[in-house]
Formats: C-alpha cells, structure tokens, sequence
C-alpha cells in the first residue's frame, strides 16, 4: 500500500500529499477502515519532512476523508454523502398515501394565517437597494430583537429552523467533536451532526425537561455544542421548565460548550420560553422558527445570541445567498405585528394545544400514558414499533416510527402529529382508540 501511495503523490507538499491521498480514497483505492502508514513511514518513503505528512493529515482530517484514532493509528473514514440523511428519510419513507398521514410533524394548513392581504401590500416594495444592505430588514430586527428570550448580542434571519442549526453548527463543531442531544431528538439534527463527523452524546428528558445527571455525566466528555429544544420538543412534546433552565444553565457554566436552542414551534407553543441565555448570552445561541406557526413555506427562523456564532454564521453566508429574501421578511414581520394574523396563529395555538390535551387524555382512558404538553407532537410508548405501524396503515393511518429519533435505542415509541387532525367531532377519540389497540396496551375503558 505504502508504494502505490507513493506513486500517486504526484506534488510532495503538505497540499499534493492531501489531495493524491483524498482521490485514492474517494475512488475506492483505499476502502473506508484502512489503516494508513504512520507520518514517519510515509515521510520517510517520500523523503519529506513529518511535519510536511502530518499537515496532509490535517487537511485530510478535517473534511471527514481520515480518522485519527491515537496509538491504534489513522484510518479512511466513511465520506460523508449518499449515506447521510437516513435517519430522516426512515420517518418519511411510508406510502405517502394515507387516508390520515400523521407521520409528517407539520402544522395544519388551515389553522396558518392567510397571506392573501399581506402579500398584496408587499408587492408593492423595493426592499433591496445593494448587496451589501445589512441580511435583516431594520423593523423586523428590532421587532426579534424586542421579543428574544435574552438580549442577543447579534441576531440574523435564515432559512429555516434547521437552516440555522446547520449553519451554527458548522461554525460550532469540528470532526470528532462532541455534542449533547436530547434522546430522543429531531432525526435530521442527528443526521446533521453526523455529517459533521460529531460523536453524539443522547440525554434522556422527564416531564421538566433534560436530565441534570445525564447532563452532568454527558459535560465530562467536554462536548463543544449542547442542542436543546426548550418547548414542544419533538419528538417528545415537552417543554422545559425554568427550574430546570436554570439548573441546566448551572451546569453548563462550568464547561466551554455553545448551547443552540430550537425554539422550532415559536409561537404555536403554549409553555413559557425559557432559554439558558438567561445566564449564559455569551455561549447561547437561540433559533426562533416561524415554519409551524406561520408556514414551512416561509422558509424563515431567526438565530440570535452569541456574537462569536452569529458573525461567523453571516460572514459565511455572504460567499453563499448573502441574505434571505427581504420579500418574505417583510411578510414575516406583517405576520408578527398585524393584528389579523396574530389572532389566527393565537387561535391556531389554542386549538393545536385542545387537540393535543384531548388526544393524550383519550390515550390515557386506554391505559396508555403518552408525551406531549405542547406543540402538535405526542410520544407514545408501544410494545412494538414494526408492528403499531403496520396496524395503524392498514387501516390508513401513518405515524412516524421512533426509531429514527433515538440516539440510544429505549423502547418502541411512535411520534404522532395530533396537530393535523380537527377536534370537531370524536375524531380524536376514535383515532385513540385505534392507537392504543395498536399499541398493543390492554384497554382499561372500552368504547
Ligand atoms: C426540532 C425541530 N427543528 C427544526 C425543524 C425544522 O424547522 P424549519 O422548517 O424552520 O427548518 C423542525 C421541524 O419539524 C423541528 O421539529
């Protein structure tokens, strides 16, 4: 092997090595858990300097081709690619042509506020003059800056909840970094941190929020970012509590990680917001999103906090779009401050919190104690997952497996989206029905 990667290397500096040994490894020539040569042997057979050999590495490390791991020596690394983006592709892979779909985590279309009145008035504006205007439009920044947990030491807007997650973490983590989930947590976060070549750390929750003792346990690994959802967490549908915010916070003083929290749910969400930037604004970074209260089709969520993330995050951005569209800012900011649709997102959040309580409560008269005290997700433990999952689509309902969500595998669980089903009626009661037959739980009221 040492001589066929000597004659590859075409240049002998630091650049050629890494780029000769990047080709070997993307063309297959050395297949993923290869043992490379050592920086001496390789120096050595190349006549260059260690240090030459060991900047390649470098290089080669830090775009996920190689793997350092200490005295057992350095491998060829699985690439990042086709491979990634399992996790996400396992809850949406159904039939997609459910009577019900509930599998999908999204909010109810008709419980969104109307645009119709909004995008007459916007159309009327020029809203960019140059390229170098500042991402945000001025008004809507004041309005995020007015309503932010914590005053943000930098704020900016971006496309999407998890647009920001992938842009802060970017920025955050480095290949073989640690970060710290909650488990269960949102599976394209976890597909997300997986590309980035992350070692996820899951943290079970309770009814409060994230476990102190798996947190504390979890911050001896010195991970570099902690990802928190502090209301309608998803899967779970737990909001955390300011106790726990606070004790949290406690905790993370004491280490060096950034916390990025995923308020995704914003204003759909009943539980008080609190955020650990309370206490720590300087290693916070929060992301309001917009997509379930105001529409996935925005394709809006704000980030703000830290100033150390938030200014890599934009001066990056600028060699990419540079800013998203002023048009839908503005929509954005009519959403936020007209009095029309701040009633109808008020109303929706009502009515998705009604659906929910009924849900859980109708589960409960079934013998099945479900998760979920906000947003339009509930947790529901079953005897097996595989097989809820062929009952509820034989009788045309879909629902997400659990599997996906999990970091550490605890139980069968289905994550089931009540936010889309209307509460007139006993549709509510019925659909709880056939989820606890499903489950597999003895029901304890028949009817
Ligand atoms: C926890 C979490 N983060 C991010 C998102 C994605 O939000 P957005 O549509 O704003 O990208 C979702 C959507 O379900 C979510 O549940």
């Amino acid at each position: 092997m040492l001589d066929d990667m000597v004659a590859a290397i075409e240049t002998r500096s630091a650049q050629g090595i890494a780029a000769a040994i990047g080709r070997l490894v993307s063309g297959g020539d050395l297949p993923v858990g290869t043992r490379l040569p050592t920086v001496r042997e390789l120096s050595a057979a190349l006549h260059v300097s260690p240090t030459t050999v060991s900047e390649a590495w470098k290089t080669l490390a830090a775009v996920g081709a190689i793997e350092p791991r200490g005295r057992l020596g350095t491998f060829v690394r699985r690439p990042p690619g086709p491979g990634t983006g399992q996790r996400y592709r396992r809850v949406t892979e159904g039939p997609g042509h459910f009577e019900l779909d509930l599998s999908t985590g999204t909010p109810d279309v008709a419980l969104l506020p109307d645009l119709q009145p909004i995008v007459a008035e916007v159309s009327r504006q020029s809203l960019t003059s140059t390229y170098v205007d500042r991402p945000v439009l001025p008004d809507l920044w004041e309005h995020l800056r007015a309503a932010w947990p914590f005053p943000p030491e930098e704020l900016t807007v971006v496309d999407g909840a998890m647009d920001a997650l992938d842009r802060i973490a970017r920025v955050v983590v480095r290949l073989g970094d640690r970060v710290v989930v909650e488990n269960p947590t949102f599976p394209p976060a976890l597909d997300l941190l997986d590309h980035l070549g992350a070692e996820v750390i899951g943290v079970g929750l309770d009814s409060d929020g994230i476990s102190l003792a798996g947190l504390a346990a979890a911050l001896e690994a010195n991970p570099s970012m902690v990802y928190l959802q502090p209301r309608a967490q998803n899967p779970t549908g737990i909001t955390m509590t300011a106790k726990r915010a606070k004790a949290v916070a406690r905790l993370l003083a004491a280490s060096s990680a950034i916390v990025v929290e995923d308020d995704h749910s914003g204003d759909i969400a009943s539980g008080t917001l609190v955020s650990i930037g309370t206490w720590l604004p300087e290693r916070t970074v929060h992301i309001r999103g917009f997509s379930k209260s105001h529409g996935p089709d925005l394709r809006l969520a704000a980030a703000g906090g830290a100033a150390s993330v938030i200014d890599a995050v934009t001066t990056r951005r600028l060699i990419g779009p540079g800013w998203s569209s002023r048009i839908l800012q503005s929509v954005l900011l009519a959403l936020l401050t007209e009095p029309g649709p701040v009633g109808q997102v008020e109303t929706a959040r009502v009515e998705y919190g009604h659906r929910r309580a009924t849900f859980v409560q109708a589960l409960g008269q079934h013998g099945l104690e479900a998760t979920g005290t906000d947003g339009i997700n509930v947790w529901v433990p079953v005897a097996d997952e595989r097989s809820a999952l062929v009952q509820l689509a034989a009788q045309g309902i879909g629902v997400a497996p659990g599997e996906p969500f999990m970091v550490n595998r605890d139980g069968d669980h289905l994550r089931i989206t009540i936010g889309l089903v209307d509460s007139t009626g006993d549709a509510i009661e019925r659909l709880a029905a056939q989820v606890a037959e499903a489950a597999g739980v003895r029901t304890l009221v028949s009817g």
